[in-house]
């Protein structure tokens, strides 16, 4: 199976951005993730559209935008014009969740639709042949450096079973306390993206960090 890497720029380096998405450029991650937090939905506000656009003009990557704002339909179009590749909405934040997936993808991205920690991931069942990717919160989303909700494991091999029933090529990510040490077990339980933030940029060697997860 797939296994891609999306290191969290959150946890970058804001005063040396440039620095840190060369560093994701010639690393072995695959995607940049990008948090968007908008004080309401979670009780922290991150960053916009001109920081999304300058990372888009230096990244040799995808971006993968998560956003954690309420009532995302309002923004799709903004994010589309800000660079993203990944565009994921939360299940919790929608209330025509169908429509807004079918949105993403008329625009032109990838439509993604993460899940908080308490919504069971059973009630992803019938959207998810409008989703290209599940993202799985392994922490209460808004901040980064959190621990790992144990938890999450067996949500993942539970969507893994309901997304290979359907023969579907959805994939499935994890954000949230991840990094060398369970990366291999949330392979083993279904899961093909794994999001690291303060494991690799708070690592001596964000380099080999992103090595040690893609190969764990
Ligand atoms: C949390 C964000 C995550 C966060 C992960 O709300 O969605 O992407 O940056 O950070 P770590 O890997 O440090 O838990
Ligand atoms: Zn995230």
């Amino acid at each position: 199976m797939e296994r891609l890497i999306a290191p969290s720029m959150l946890s970058a380096d804001f005063a040396n951005l440039a620095c840190d998405i060369e560093m994701v450029n010639k690393s072995q991650a695959d995607w940049f993730h990008l948090d968007i937090m908008d004080g309401l939905f979670v009780p922290n506000i991150s960053f916009g559209f001109p920081v999304v656009e300058r990372i888009k003009s230096l990244a040799a990557k995808p971006l993968d935008v998560h956003l954690m704002i309420v009532d995302p339909d309002r923004y799709l179009e903004r994010f589309k014009e800000a660079g993203a590749d990944w565009l994921t909405v939360h299940y919790e934040a929608c209330t025509h969740l169908n429509r807004t997936l079918t949105r993403i993808r008329e625009l032109g991205m990838k439509a993604g639709v993460s899940v908080n920690p308490h919504t069971p991931v059973e009630l992803l069942t019938d959207v998810l042949e409008y989703a290209d990717l599940v993202l799985i919160m392994s922490v209460n989303p808004g901040f980064g450096g959190q621990m790992f909700i144990p938890n999450s494991l067996n949500r993942i091999e539970r969507l893994r079973k309901i997304v290979d029933a359907k023969n579907l090529p959805t994939l499935i990510e994890v954000d949230g306390g991840v990094g060398p040490g369970n990366a291999r077990q949330l392979y083993e339980a279904g899961a093909n993206v794994l999001v690291a933030g303060n494991a690799v940029f708070k690592a001596d060697n964000p380099l080999s960090a992103i090595e040690m997860i893609k190969k764990a």
